[in-house]
Parts: C-alpha cells; structure tokens; sequence
C-alpha cells in the first residue's frame, strides 16, 4: 500500500475513534440530564463509529499495512444546551465527510482503486449520517426553547432519524 494512503487510513481510524468517544460523552450527558432517548441515540452512534475504525483497522492489516491505534484526547464532556449538542455532532460528521473525500481524491491521485473501492462504503455512511445530523438540527431550530418540545424530540429522536436518512 502506498504509504502516503496508509498514513491516511491511519489518520481515518483516529477520526473514528475520536467520534465513537465524542458520541459516548455526549450519549453521557443526556443521560445525566434525562434525555434517555437522545442517550440511547448517541450510544448506538458511538458503536456505529467503532465499527466504522475496527473495518478500517482489518482493512489496513488485509492489506499488509501497518496499523497505528491512537491515543486520544479526553471529549468535550458538557453542553449547554441541546442546540449545541447537534450542532457539534453535525460538524464532527462534516470533518469526517471532508476527511473520507480527501482520502478518496488521494486515492485517484494514486491510482489506488482498491482503496478506492473499500471507501465507497464510508461515503455513503456519512451522506446519510449527515443527513440525520442535519435535520435532527433543523427540527431542534423549530422547536426552540420550548420545554414540552424538548420532551417529544427526546422520546421520537429514533423516528425523526430514521426518516432523515436517505434510502440505501
Ligand atoms: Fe464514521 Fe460518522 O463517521
């Protein structure tokens, strides 16, 4: 593998992971908060992200590469209010999706089709994990400030989601 990819796919991992921790911290504060529906949203995100890092991890070692498992730096732990617990996860999904398209412009660059092809898979994940990340946003901006709405978002956040995400 061209050392310059697996560097990449390396880095890829540790974006990964960073967003399975972040998932879990945030998955922890609406616990402690009593928002158990937004809580069981984030815990199956953060196990969501380490398959994402543990496919990339097998791919890399498949491919004889060399697999570097990352130290990490402790997540942002609070929030000050719903809106900014979305907006994070929408942005930490952004970073990755600009991450995945770099990798595969690399990859053309290369001319690493292999590589390539395995990351079709995580572009198609992110459109549709951006796309739930968005319009979990978009309906927390209607909602507002308002309580009761805060309550009915947390209780249908595994609806609104699967309603946001495109057809696969
Ligand atoms: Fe695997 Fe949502 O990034």
């Amino acid at each position: 593998m061209n050392t310059s990819i697996e560097k990449l796919l390396n880095d890829q991992i540790k974006y990964e992971a960073k967003a399975s921790m972040q998932y879990l911290a945030m998955a922890s504060w609406a616990d402690e908060n009593g928002y158990n529906g937004i809580a069981d949203f984030f815990y199956n995100q953060s196990v969501e992200e380490l398959d994402h890092m543990r496919k990339l991890v097998r791919f890399v070692n498949e491919r004889g590469g060399h697999v570097i498992i990352p130290a990490l730096d402790q997540p942002v732990s609070s929030y000050d209010s719903l809106n900014s617990l979305f907006e994070s996860f929408l942005k930490s999904e952004e970073f990755v999706t600009d991450k995945i398209n770099h990798i595969i412009f690399e990859c053309l660059q290369h001319k690493d089709y292999n590589v390539h092809n395995f990351m079709q898979w995580y572009v198609t994940e992110q459109l549709e994990e951006e796309a739930t990340a968005r319009s979990l946003l978009d309906k927390l901006n209607i909602i507002g400030d308002d309580k009761s709405g805060h309550y009915l978002f947390d209780r249908d956040i595994n609806d609104i989601a699967t309603e946001a995400a495109p057809p696969a």
